[in-house]
Parts: structure tokens; sequence; C-alpha cells
């Protein structure tokens, strides 16, 4: 009869001061794993890896063995020796009802590939569903991981119960900003003005998320005045206050029809420094054909993500493959690029 190989019992801890060389080693893993799934780029530079080492320990230091500072978690998991494997978690809260749970953004999950497959991955993940439901001190709490759509690892969450509930695209900002304009449809930065009609479509918004079964978001609320002067309040903004850019797309009669919001940030070592675009929060009136007017959302993005330094630009809160959002971003020419996954704590 075969002898039967039990699985080494995972711990799951702080990580402490001293083993920052070891994690940082992890995240050079990390890195190079998510580069061959088309993921932005890791920096070659040890040097970076040298100082991340060092912050590592800095941070472990601060934190004296307890996993949460602030609203960050950072676990790492060993199996009686040094880490094999971490997680971080960012406690955020997206909405403003009561209602609506705590997120808990999954992120830089990584098992040394020597040590995979044998429970580290699930223990990190449901430590980390513990400390997201501490660090919401009782409400709800969701966790939420972005997976690049070539990553294996959807099998893994798909295992552990995570839905897929968001997904996105990415395109290069220079053929975006070359896409042909669209007839009769025009796209511009939102002003004051458009406030009633964006809250209007933040209502359609909300009611995509929810019928992806996206709990991360308040529920679709019904439009009313106070709301509509916040938007008018935020849109109407001194000039020179470029980020976020909020852009609509209207139609003949000059109805606005969808909206986005577009950010670019930095991407730090140990990336290799560049500028990423975002273009999210898209929301376009469900009585209308969305392709024209995303078309030329992204177009008019691009231009815009082109002038701050972005090369690609990823379009995100987009519905499931096949849906008419979907294959309306795929009509700029964007590709498949990561989706969301989600699981109450
Ligand atoms: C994803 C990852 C963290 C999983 O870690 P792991 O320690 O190997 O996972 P576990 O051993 O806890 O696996 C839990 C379950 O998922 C299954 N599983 C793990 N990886 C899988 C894969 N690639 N495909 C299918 N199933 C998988 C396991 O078989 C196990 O199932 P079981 O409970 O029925 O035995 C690891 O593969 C990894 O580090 N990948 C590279 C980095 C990465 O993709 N991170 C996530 C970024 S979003």
């Amino acid at each position: 009869m075969a002898a039967v190989r039990s699985r080494p019992a995972v711990r799951v801890r702080a990580a402490s001061p001293g083993e920052g060389t070891v994690v940082a080693g992890l995240w050079r893993e990390l890195w190079d794993a998510h580069e061959a799934w088309g993921g932005y780029l890791g920096t070659r530079d040890p040097r970076a890896y040298e100082d991340l080492a060092r912050r590592l320990d800095e941070d472990a230091r601060v934190r004296a063995g307890q996993p949460v500072l602030g609203r960050h978690v950072h676990l790492v998991a060993d199996v009686g020796g040094p880490p094999i494997g971490q997680v971080e978690g960012w406690l955020e809260k997206h909405g403003i009802l009561d209602t609506t749970p705590y997120t808990c953004e999954v992120r830089s999950l990584i098992v040394s590939e020597r040590a995979r497959v044998s429970g580290a991955g699930r223990a990190l993940l449901d430590a980390l569903a513990r400390y997201g439901s501490y660090m919401a001190r009782g409400s709800p709490c969701v966790l939420a991981a972005e997976v690049l759509e070539e990553n294996p690892a959807q099998a893994f969450y798909a295992k552990l119960g995570y839905e897929s509930v968001a997904w996105s695209a990415r395109i290069e900002v220079d053929r975006a900003s070359a896409l042909p304009s669209e007839d009769a449809v025009f796209a511009r930065a939102a002003g004051p003005r458009d406030a009633l009609a964006i809250a209007s479509l933040d209502v359609a918004l909300a009611a995509r998320r929810r019928a992806q079964r996206d709990q991360r978001f308040d529920r679709p609320r019904a439009v009313e005045a106070t709301m509509v002067g916040a938007i008018a309040a935020h849109l109407g903004r001194a000039p020179g206050m470029l980020e976020p850019v909020e852009l609509v797309a209207v139609d003949p009669a000059s109805v606005v029809r969808a909206s986005a919001t577009l950010v670019v940030s930095s991407l730090d070592p140990p990336f290799v420094p560049s500028r990423r675009a975002l273009l999210g929060r898209v929301a376009v009136d469900p009585a209308t054909e969305p392709a024209p007017f995303l078309r030329e959302i992204v177009r008019t993005a691009a231009r815009v993500a082109q002038l701050r330094g972005a090369a690609l630009m990823e379009l995100s809160d987009l519905d499931p493959p096949g849906s008419p959002l979907y294959s309306a971003a795929l009509s700029t020419g964007a590709h498949p690029w990561s989706r969301v996954v989600e699981k109450m704590a």
C-alpha cells in the first residue's frame, strides 16, 4: 500500500524583523509571475529588493508581532521555518450606507513555488478573513482580489468559494487615442450641469454591480437633491484639481448617456516606475447601445492619459465576457485583462 503523506502544518503570523530578505524574495517571485501573465513590469535592479527588505524589517519592528497596522494587514505563512508565503489586506469602505460591507482588498498573495498546493494559500486567506472581520469591528466584510485573466489562480479562488463580480480590459493608450471619432456622439469633461445625469447613471451602475453580486458598493438609491448637490460641488471644484477626471458622453441632443472616471497614478519600485491609467465607474444609460458612447469616452480618456504619461489604460467595472458592455470594451481594441473575485469574510 502506498504511504499517505500528511501535509505539513501551516502557521500564519506577522513577519518578524530579520525576515525582510525572504519576504522580499516572495515579492520578487510574485512580480516575475505577474510579468509572465502580462502584468506590469517588475524591476530587475537588486538594490530595489535590498531596499524593500530593509523596509519590511523596519515595518516588522514597528508591528512587533501584530499583523494589523492601521487599516493594513500583513501576514506570512510558514511550515516551521522561514516564510513560504504572504498576503496583504487593505480595509476600505466604498459606500456610505451602514448596510454596505467593508472591503478587505486582498493584495500580493504568493506562496513560493516549491511550497504550493500544501494549504498555505488557503490558510493565508482564512486568516485574512478573520483579521478583516476584526478590523471591521463586527460589521460585514467582503474579501476582494483582482486576478489577471491569464493567472491560473482563478481556479484556486473558485475552489475557495470566491465569485467573479467585475471584469476589466486593458488597451494601449496610443491605440485608444487614435480611435476614429463616433458619428453624432461626443465625450467631454463633466461639469456641475451634468450632476443630475451622473447621479442617474450612478443608480444604473449600482444596479449593474448588484446584478453581478458585487457587494463592495452601496445598493442603488433614489436620486435626491443632496446627492446631486454633492456631485455638482465635486464637479465644480477649483481648476487645477485634475484627478480624478470625470468624463461624460452625450448624444446628438446633448443628453448625457454615459460617464466614467479616469485616474492616472504612478507605479513605484519594485515595479519599473511608470504611469498607470484606470478608467473606472463606467456607467451607461441602460436604454442605449453602449458601444459608441464607451468608445468615445475611451478615446477621450486616452488623450488625457497620454498627456499624463501613461502607456496603458485599464477599463474596469465591466460586466462579464459576452455582455454588451464587455463587448463594447473589446470593440475599442482592448484585451481581456483581469477580474475581481469576492467572498464574504
Ligand atoms: C494562488 C496560490 C497563492 C495558491 O497557493 P497554494 O498554497 O498553492 O494553495 P492551497 O494549497 O491552499 O490550495 C487550496 C486549494 O486550491 C487548489 N489550487 C491551488 N492552486 C490551484 C491551481 N493553480 N489550479 C487549481 N486548483 C488550485 C488546491 O488544490 C487546493 O484544493 P483542495 O483544498 O481541494 O486541496 C499560489 O498558486 C501562488 O502563489 N500563485 C502565484 C501568485 C498568485 O497567483 N497570486 C494570486 C494573485 S491574485
